[in-house]
């Protein structure tokens, strides 16, 4: 065999959560390790555009929405609140500055060399970041993706009145009329923030229903919330065009199906139609790599892309490649393909990756959904069970004033193996955790069942779904 000396034992290209989970794991097991970003700060879309500063945004308005629709008050607290937007978005500044600063620190501490500009290939062990030439045995692609552009429709982030999920979360105002397009996570999370906040909220979504890939009855149900919170929906319907005239959109839709045009007139519209892998300006030519129709960079199972010679490779993971574009699946990813180029066995199990919205409530799950559930059994629905539990039944939840939303567990009815559990409640994102345990352990509903749940707690809503499947639970 060859014998080769590179500068690296592993170059990291970006640095999100997969991206930098990737080098620090790798640099835990020995390996010299680099991560090259083009971004002024660590943690990618996630830490600086993405899951952090919504949720600091989704939180904020929380507390003002609560106060200022009567659930604070129902509880004997009266208050009048006053919006003051520039602390809002300062917390939201704060939260991400502290996290993005975070990873620097657990760079410097686990030796992870932060090589500063955008990466590009010059062979499959040679990368160019900024002047820089680097070499590395094995190079991780984790670029991630950015949001996909919606022909006829130009956003302009500084100006504010067309803007993608970066410019939403900046808003210097609260606009008067906000149009959401694509009734998607982006587009409910970001437009539930502005609606507390003041602003008239209209959705405008391609399909008939919103949350696609989602549970059915999790569709329907959550979007009857959103509508008794204010947020008006127009499913079934195509954006066409949106023309801008100083501070005012106008937006022409038709349905989706083809039919007459229509106009609306809003401050401020939203573009969420779905994200795209980020490989424009990587070089992939320069390594024969091609992506897949999708824009996604191939992998096998074990993250390997087929650019592999005897002293090492190309890997790829996170957002880049195939699957949900999640935070967390990018981050086991990220661990696994570390663990991979050592020599270990890195196993991501893709069939039990969580999905949440971090709407109110929250929105959240695990598996398959009942659709996929029956998909699978051939149609047959008598070959699954299926337990729901509203959490107007649930004790913590009616004192807590949070009685909408359900919990929902899918078992194969012949083994009663849990397939999948969907639940909307004001902590769904934190309950689904304990379905992810139990699936990943192979459990059945009885398990979950029969699992001692402390009261008063949400989580009993998930046993007694659970109890549901076998037709018995205890408060319904
Ligand atoms: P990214 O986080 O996109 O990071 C890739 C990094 O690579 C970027 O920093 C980029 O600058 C850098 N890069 C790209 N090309 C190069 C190059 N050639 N050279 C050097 N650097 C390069 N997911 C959740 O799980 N939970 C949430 O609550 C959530 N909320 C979100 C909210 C919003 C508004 C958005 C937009 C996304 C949200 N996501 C959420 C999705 C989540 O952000 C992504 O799934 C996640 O960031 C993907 O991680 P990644 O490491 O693959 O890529
Ligand atoms: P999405 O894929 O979740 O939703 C896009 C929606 O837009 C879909 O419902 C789609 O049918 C609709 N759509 C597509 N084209 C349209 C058109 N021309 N007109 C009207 N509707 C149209 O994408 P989104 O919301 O942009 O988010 C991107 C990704 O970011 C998500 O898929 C998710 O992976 C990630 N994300 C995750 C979050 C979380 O985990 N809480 C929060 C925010 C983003």
């Amino acid at each position: 065999m060859a014998e080769h000396s590179y500068d690296y034992d592993v170059l990291v290209i970006g640095a999100g959560p997969g991206g930098y989970v990737a080098a620090i794991r790798a640099a835990q097991l020995g390996l010299k390790t680099a991560c090259a970003e083009g971004r002024a700060t660590l943690g990618g879309t996630c830490l600086n555009v993405g899951c952090i500063p919504s949720k600091a945004m989704l939180h904020a308005s929380e507390y003002f929405d609560a106060a200022s629709n009567g659930t604070m008050a129902d509880m004997g607290v009266d208050v009048t609140p006053k919006l003051n937007l520039d602390k809002m978005h300062a917390q939201r500044i704060d939260a991400v500055d502290g996290l993005t600063k975070g990873i620097e620190f657990l760079f410097k501490k686990n030796k992870v060399d932060w090589k500063k500009g955008y990466a590009s290939f010059q062979d499959a062990h040679t990368v160019k970041v900024g002047d820089e030439t680097v070499t590395a045995k094995d190079i991780v692609i984790a670029t991630g993706s950015s949001v996909t552009p919606l022909p006829g429709v130009e956003v302009d982030n500084a100006k504010g009145v067309v803007v993608d999920s970066t410019g939403a979360l900046e808003l210097a105002k609260v606009p008067k009329k906000m149009v959401v397009i694509g009734g998607g996570v982006i587009g409910l999370e970001l437009g539930s923030v502005w609606r507390r906040l003041g602003a008239e909220v209209t959705c405008i979504e391609f399909l008939d229903e919103i949350l696609p890939g989602m549970d059915g009855d999790i569709r329907k149900e959550s979007r009857k919330i959103f509508k008794k919170q204010g947020i008006e929906f127009k499913l079934s319907t195509k954006v066409t065009g949106v023309v801008v005239k100083g501070k005012k959109a106008t937006l022409t839709f038709e349905p989706a199906a083809g039919g007459d045009a229509e106009t609306m007139e809003a401050d401020c519209v939203l573009v969420s139609i779905g994200r795209k892998p980020n490989t424009d300006g990587l070089g992939l030519d320069a390594i024969g790599l091609e992506i897949n129709q999708r824009g996604q960079v191939e992998t096998d199972h074990d993250f390997r892309t087929k650019v592999a010679d005897e002293n090492g490779g190309v890997w790829a993971i996170g957002d880049v490649v195939r699957g949900p574009m999640l935070a967390h699946k990018a981050e086991d990813e990220g661990i696994a393909v570390a663990e991979n180029i050592a020599g270990e066995t890195g196993i991501v199990n893709h069939d039990v990756i969580p999905n949440v919205v971090y709407t109110w409530p929250e929105i959240a799950g695990v598996g398959l959904t009942t659709e996929q559930a029956i998909e699978k059994m051939g149609g047959d629905k008598s070959k699954i069970k299926v337990g729901k539990f509203p959490m107007m039944a649930n004790s913590r939840a009616k004192t807590n004033h949070e009685p909408e939303g359900f919990v929902k567990v899918i078992a194969e009815a012949e083994s009663d193996r849990v397939l999948g559990v969907w639940a909307i409640a004001s902590v769904a994102g934190t309950m689904i955790a304990e379905a992810c345990v139990a699936m990943e352990f192979g459990a059945t509903s009885e398990d979950i069942a029969y699992t001692c749940h402390a009261h008063p707690t949400h989580a009993e809503a998930m046993k007694e779904a659970a109890m549901g499947v076998q037709g018995k639970p205890i408060h319904i």
